[in-house]
């Protein structure tokens, strides 16, 4: 989700106030997923490196973060999203922990759009805690199932699509393992002017690709 401080900065504004416009565009794009039966969608909201972004900065990412699971829980809940946490969490402040973890407890059982929810997210730090993790369970064979197994999308099948928003050409440390064979797909448009009709776009564009995961 990439781009809130440029939509602010254009408009003479401060970032927080580009982050606040993402938030609502995060409201349609889980709605529009949902109503096109997308099964999977991965936001990639707070990585790793974020932790260098101004104090101020973030604890505005956590106030938004925190407000917005308290409005739309219940919203979420209703229309059957199952919410899921990739990431180390123990860096956050125990009020946000406890929030995430109520909200992953509540929606365990719906059946309805997966939603992951990136946060101090770093594939890396993934892998290698996968790694550690299958290590400590004592499983000697390493296969490429078992390390999938080990990460936190375990269970979920791999993204056919990756949108990358406001023009960057670059993965950011995102689902390093999960996105072998996805297909990427870049929009100039910033995170906040990003709508339903973009995600429609992008998949219709993903339908043209040909996938050949590595035949002929
Ligand atoms: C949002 O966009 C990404 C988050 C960390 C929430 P940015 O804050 O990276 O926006 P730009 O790149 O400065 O435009
Ligand atoms: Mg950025």
């Amino acid at each position: 989700m990439d781009g809130n401080g440029r939509w602010a900065k254009k408009r003479s504004l401060p970032r927080i106030l580009g982050h606040r416009q993402g938030v609502k565009t995060v409201k349609e794009i889980v709605k529009a997923s949902g109503s096109l039966g997308i099964r999977v969608l991965t936001l990639y909201a707070f990585s790793t490196e974020n932790w260098k972004r101004p104090q101020g900065e973030i604890k505005g990412l956590f106030s938004l973060l925190i407000r917005f699971l308290k409005k739309e829980l219940k919203e979420l809940h209703k229309n059957s999203v199952k919410l899921k946490i990739l990431g180390d969490l123990a860096k956050f402040p125990d009020e946000v922990q406890k929030e995430l973890n109520g909200a992953c407890e509540l929606t365990e059982k719906n059946t309805g759009l997966q939603l992951n929810i990136a946060l101090n997210y770093g594939a890396r730090q993934e892998i290698l805690y996968a790694f550690e993790k299958m290590t400590k369970s004592g499983i000697k064979n390493l296969t490429e199932e078992n390390v999938s197994n080990f990460l936190y999308t375990a269970g979920q099948p791999d993204p056919d699509l990756l949108i990358r928003t406001s023009g960057e050409m670059r993965i950011s440390n995102f689902l390093l393992w999960q996105i072998a064979y996805s297909e990427i797909y870049v929009t100039e448009k910033l995170w906040p002017d990003f709508t339903g009709k973009d995600l429609q776009k992008a998949i219709i564009e993903y339908q043209k690709r040909e996938r050949r995961f590595g035949g002929i």
